[in-house]
Parts: structure tokens; C-alpha cells; sequence
């Protein structure tokens, strides 16, 4: 524990990340075969402790910002300790007792949090794509008209379809294909520039496949996108489910907490409606990796998609109000996820959650203003707490197929060198056919320093590539009045 609070005091000191080469990492590993002998604890864990703080990309980092992984509470660092010494088994009450009623209280606590039903059922699971996955099969099961876990997917004589925007995490592939529906059953809707689903087209393709004898079944809202944090119009997507009977559910994977926020927009406070809600403590909620939860208006749908009875388990001598979470879930043992969670909701509390989700959009919005000041970059977006931006030479001009071309690879260069300089991690979204660096904030040790120093780190590092990668016909202003009219005569 000393070490780790060492580690924690040093790593705004630390590079983000060593950049090491795969041989590199194993080697510092070494490729011996299995001890024939044991050996002493502290020394493996100090070993262990040295492999790992020296061999690591740090997502606690104050200066990493890349994907939607959150720096790590340390109180949640803790909870996993502590729930690992205990190992109640969470999959049946008596099992884990206390175990399973704090994961039931952080199940009420995280629905309160972001405005959903408290009396809404709910569990932990290991992260977004799980969280997700159990909220696609309790829609699966409560809309198909005919018992599809008894009898598949065949027997009613109609393909389910379920519909998102194009812009929704690659979670809903894997569902429709581990469930049996197939990716050419998932309808992807068209988004805005700002990749907003176009609810018209939804609506236009759910009358068509009705009409042409499909079971639409399910519609998808984003409560912020992957690549962009867009926020779908959740009130609207909710009515429109009503209206056809279907089943709305939330990928609120990254954005959900955010609706805690007295100023969250209506949009994202219509997550309330959802009948189910996926959200990840181990993004906006900085709970230590792994930390999903999924949110299901009425507890019986999770109960009527996975529950079986087998002779072997002998439960019934709990009173009924108790809850098996195997019942509720993929899982059937399961660890306590829910602890590192509860720990953290309870230091900080409503208060502290809003202080620092505030912040992170806050240094998000700086860092859009920031390189929409800088002469070399481009600002392209802002929602959440992402931002969206790019490298784009102080004498080039874009826009130009030769431009843009050479745009997306000096920024897909960029990226690269930017992710191996170890002073700041950023990762990308692609929008429109344009290559963009992406930051998300989803990190309360970083500060307003470390955002004012992105504009410098990234053009700097973009003027070295720019000057080694520029074509020809793409020459410098110096030597000609008007790039982009050098293209065009090209
Ligand atoms: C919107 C959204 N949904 C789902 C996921 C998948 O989450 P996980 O990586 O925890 O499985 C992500 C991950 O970034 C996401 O942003």
C-alpha cells in the first residue's frame, strides 16, 4: 500500500506511458517456464509492483485522455483489496449477504444519481459490453411475442430487428451476432454532422420493416457516442418506443452519470425513460477496471430473461425479498464489483461526483477553446466531456481532395507519435472522412496545466512530421502565394 501511494504521489512525474515494443516488455518479463518452486511473497510483490509501475500506459494519468477509461478512485483500489480478503460469492444472497445488499444499495444509489427509478432492478457486471449485452436479452425476451428462450429464434416466423445511429459503440455488432440475430438484422440510422440520430429515418424504417413483415423490437439511444460524446434526443426516441412498442434501451456507457448535473440537457435527462440503461463506473464514476451496470425499469424483466431453477441450488430458504444475482445476469459466480463503487459514491458523495464530472466537461470545453486559438490546429467539436480537433499546417488550407488526403495522414501520423511521446495520450475519431484527434476527460487529477500544454505538445510534434511527410505538390506558403491553388492546378 505504500508503494501504491508513492506511485500515485509520482505520476504526474511518470511519462504516460513507456512506449515499449512488445519484445521490449517481454523481455523485461523473461520467458522462463513454470516454477518448479515456490518464492517468498514480499519479494514477488515487489517484483510484481516494479514489473508493472515500470512497464505500464497509466489511465490515471493526468495527461491521459485517450478512449473512455477513468483515472482510478483510490478508496476503489481499496474496496477491491477488501472484497477480494472477504470473496463473497455475489451470485446467490446467501452467499455473499452483505455483499449482495450493498450491490442492491449501489444499484438504488446509481439509478438516484442520474435520475432513474430507484425501483428499478439492476446489477454489476464487468463493463460496458456486458452492461449492454444484459439489457439487449431482457428487451429480446420481453418483445418477442413467442417464449424465444425455449423455443429460439425461429419459431415465431419473423426476424427481430433493432435499430441504433451509426455513431453506437461496436457492442451492438457483437450482441446481434453472440444472440442470434445476425448484423444484417441490426438497423443502423443516419446522424447529423454532430452524430445525432436522424429520428425521422428511424421512424420511416421502422413503418417500412413493419410493412414488410419484420418484428421490430428494440431501439438503441446514445447517451454519448464513443467517438464524439453525442447525446441522441432521448424524449423523442422514448415516445416514438411507446408508440410502436419497443423496447428503449440507453447506451449510457460513457455519458449516463453526466446526467446527474443540474445543467445536463433535457436530451440526456430523458435516460430516465429508458427501460433499461447501461453505464460504466469504470468510466465516469472512476471506479478501478472492471465496473459495468446495467439499469432495468422493472426488475421482472431481468428475472424473465435469466433465470433457470436447477434442482442444485437450494435458495428457497432465504426470505423472497432477497436477490439472487445469478438470476439477474450471465453470471453465475460472481466476485464483489459493487464494493469499489459503493466506497467511492459514499466519500464523495452527490456533491463530489457533480464537482468533478462538472470539471472534466469544463477542461474539455478549455481545451476546444484552446485549440480553436491555436493558429496550427483546428477545433472541430465538443460534447461531454470529448473534444475533437486536429493538426493542420499554419500555410495549408482545408478542404481539397489532395488537402484532406494529406490531412488524415499527417494526423493519423501525428497520432502515433503523440501516443509514443509518453507526455500525453489523446486516441481519434474519424467524421466525415476526416481523421481527428480526440480527447476524453474522464480524470479527476487533471488540471487545467495539462490541458493549456496540448496545444504545444501537438503542434510541435505535427511541424516535425509535416516536415518530413509534405508531398510536393503540397508546398509550403514560402514558396508559393496559395497552397490551395497549387492544388487545384494539380
Ligand atoms: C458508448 C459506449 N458503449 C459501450 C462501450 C464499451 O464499454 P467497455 O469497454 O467497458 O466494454 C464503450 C466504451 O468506450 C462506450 O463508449
Amino acid at each position: 500500500v505504500d508503494d501504491i501511494a508513492a506511485f500515485l504521489d509520482g505520476l504526474p512525474q511518470r511519462p504516460v506511458t513507456p512506449a515499449e515494443s512488445v519484445r521490449q516488455v517481454r523481455d523485461a518479463l523473461g520467458g522462463d517456464g513454470l516454477p518448479q518452486q515456490g518464492a517468498p511473497a514480499d519479494l514477488l510483490l515487489a517484483e510484481a509492483t516494479q514489473l508493472l509501475f515500470d512497464h505500464s500506459l497509466f489511465n490515471g494519468h493526468p495527461r491521459f485522455m485517450g478512449y473512455i477509461t477513468s483515472s482510478p478512485a483510490p478508496i476503489g483500489m481499496l474496496g477491491d483489496l477488501l472484497a477480494a480478503a472477504a470473496n463473497p460469492n455475489v451470485g446467490g444472497w446467501a452467499l455473499g449477504p452483505m455483499a449482495s445488499e450493498i450491490e442492491a444499495q449501489t444499484i438504488r444509489w446509481i439509478a438516484e444519481l442520474i435520475g432513474y427509478p430507484t425501483t428499478c432492478g439492476g446489477l454489476l457486471v464487468s463493463g460496458g459490453n456486458m452492461a449492454n449485452f444484459v439489457g439487449f436479452l431482457a428487451a429480446r425476451r420481453a418483445k418477442a411475442p413467442w417464449d424465444v428462450r425455449a423455443q429460439g429464434l425461429l419459431a415465431g416466423g419473423k426476424q427481430l430487428r433493432a435499430y441504433c445511429s451509426r455513431a453506437t459503440h461496436t457492442w451492438v455488432q457483437k450482441a446481434m451476432d453472440l444472440f442470434g440475430l445476425g448484423t444484417d438484422a441490426l438497423c443502423w440510422i443516419e446522424t447529423d454532422a454532430r452524430e445525432v440520430m436522424d429520428i425521422a429515418k428511424l421512424e420511416r424504417q421502422i413503418e417500412a420493416d413493419r410493412a414488410a413483415g419484420l418484428l421490430p423490437f428494440l431501439v438503441i439511444g446514445a447517451a454519448g457516442t464513443v467517438s464524439t460524446g453525442a447525446v441522441d434526443p432521448l424524449p423523442a426516441l422514448a415516445e416514438l418506443c411507446r408508440r410502436y412498442d419497443l423496447w428503449f434501451h440507453v447506451d449510457g456507457a460513457y455519458g449516463a452519470v453526466a446526467a446527474l448535473l443540474p445543467e445536463a440537457t433535457a436530451d440526456l435527462k430523458g435516460l430516465a425513460l429508458a427501460d433499461s440503461v447501461a453505464l460504466d463506473p469504470h468510466k465516469w464514476l472512476y471506479s478501478p477496471l472492471e465496473a459495468g451496470c446495467t439499469l432495468v425499469r422493472d426488475p421482472q424483466h431481468l428475472v424473465n430473461a435469466y433465470s433457470f431453477h436447477p434442482e442444485y441450488y437450494h435458495f428457497d430458504n432465504v426470505e423472497d425479498v432477497a436477490i439472487n444475482y445469478y438470476e439477474y445476469g450471465f453470471q453465475n459466480s460472481r466476485g464483489f464489483r459493487a464494493l469499489k463503487v459503493w466506497l467511492a459514491l459514499r466519500q464523495v458523495g452527490r456533491d463530489g461526483y457533480t464537482e468533478m464530472v462538472r470539471q472534466d466537461i469544463a477542461l474539455a470545453r478549455a481545451l476546444y477553446d484552446a485549440a480553436a486559438a491555436h493558429p496550427e490546429l483546428e477545433a472541430v467539436g465538443h460534447s461531454l466531456s470529448i473534444t475533437t480537433f486536429r493538426y493542420v499546417p499554419a500555410d495549408l488550407h482545408a478542404g481539397g481532395t489532395a488537402v484532406e488526403e494529406y490531412l488524415n495522414r499527417l494526423n493519423t501520423d501525428l497520432l502515433t507519435a503523440i501516443q509514443t511521446s509518453g507526455k500525453l495520450f489523446v486516441s481519434n475519431a474519424v467524421l466525415g472522412g476526416q481523421f481527428l484527434l480526440r480527447a476524453c476527460i474522464v480524470n479527476f487529477r487533471t488540471a487545467l496545466g495539462d490541458v493549456e500544454a496540448i496545444p504545444g505538445i501537438v503542434a510541435g510534434l505535427g511541424r516535425d512530421l509535416d516536415r518530413t511527410l509534405r508531398p510536393a505538390n503540397l508546398v509550403h506558403a514560402s514558396s508559393t502565394p496559395s497552397s490551395s491553388l497549387q492544388e487545384s492546378q494539380t
